[in-house]
């Protein structure tokens, strides 16, 4: 299984570093995904490769102009079908696991990253096919949200993470927090692994995970715990 992400911005090293590191990185060399970052500015006609305008109707902050973006996912769509043409910005639909697990089953997505003030409308309604807010608040563009979205799907391609089960295990994945883990030493600073974890009795190890995670969830976020009833 194979994904292929395709990010469209004006910042195209604010995107292309952190994919150089990393998981991404890994996941990338073994063809488990292939992430592949597009200038906007190689699909501007003028001399001065000019992306945004002032908006129509006078307002601070400028837009992105329709003619880069539009050509740009013309040449990719020419290319291949897309499963889903998804816009970063702060009024779109909540980021969750739920939204990563479901994107993770698909093959060729489009991250578009707005940047100033917003995009023309037309992008929106003629093209995009999703809108995703990583929360709720206003970030500079959509290049970091495009990276976490990213980053939270291609781990959960099998064979990007060393683990197999990991991934599955994560808090939020059954609608708990994760339990708390630990490694050696059995003490340190005067601090002890919780004795169970030692015993080598699975059953029971098993039942303090359950017991921690239901707990934790109570604590941190009722919320969760509250659905998962
Ligand atoms: N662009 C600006 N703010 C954002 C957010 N919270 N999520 C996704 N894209 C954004």
């Amino acid at each position: 299984m194979s994904i292929r992400f395709d990010i469209l911005t004006a910042l195209p090293k604010l995107v292309e570093s952190p994919l150089r590191e990393s998981i991404l990185k890994r996941a990338s060399n073994k063809g488990v995904a292939e992430i592949v970052v597009h200038d906007l500015r190689e699909f501007t006609h003028d001399k001065h490769h000019t992306l945004d305008e002032p908006p129509y109707g006078g307002g601070a902050g400028m837009i992105l102009k329709p003619e880069p973006i539009f050509e740009c996912i013309d040449a990719l769509t020419a290319e291949r079908q897309y499963d889903e043409i998804i816009y970063l910005t702060a009024d779109g639909e909540r980021f969750t696991q739920s939204v990563a697990n479901e994107l993770s089953l698909k093959t060729n997505i489009i991250l578009l990253c707005g940047h100033y003030k917003g995009i023309d409308e037309r992008i929106r309604v003629a093209l995009v096919t999703r809108e995703l807010s990583i929360g709720d608040y206003v970030l500079t563009g959509g290049e970091l949200a495009a990276l976490i979205v990213t980053d939270a799907v291609i781990r959960l391609i099998p064979g990007a993470i060393g683990d197999g089960e990991s991934a599955l295990t994560d808090s939020f994945q059954d609608g708990l927090l994760d339990c708390p883990h630990y490694t050696r030493p059995p003490e340190y600073r005067g601090m002890n692994v919780p004795e169970i974890l030692l015993s080598g009795d699975h059953k029971k190890i098993a039942a303090w995970r359950d017991e921690q995670r239901l707990q934790r969830t109570k604590e941190r976020r009722a919320d969760l715990f509250g659905d998962h009833l």
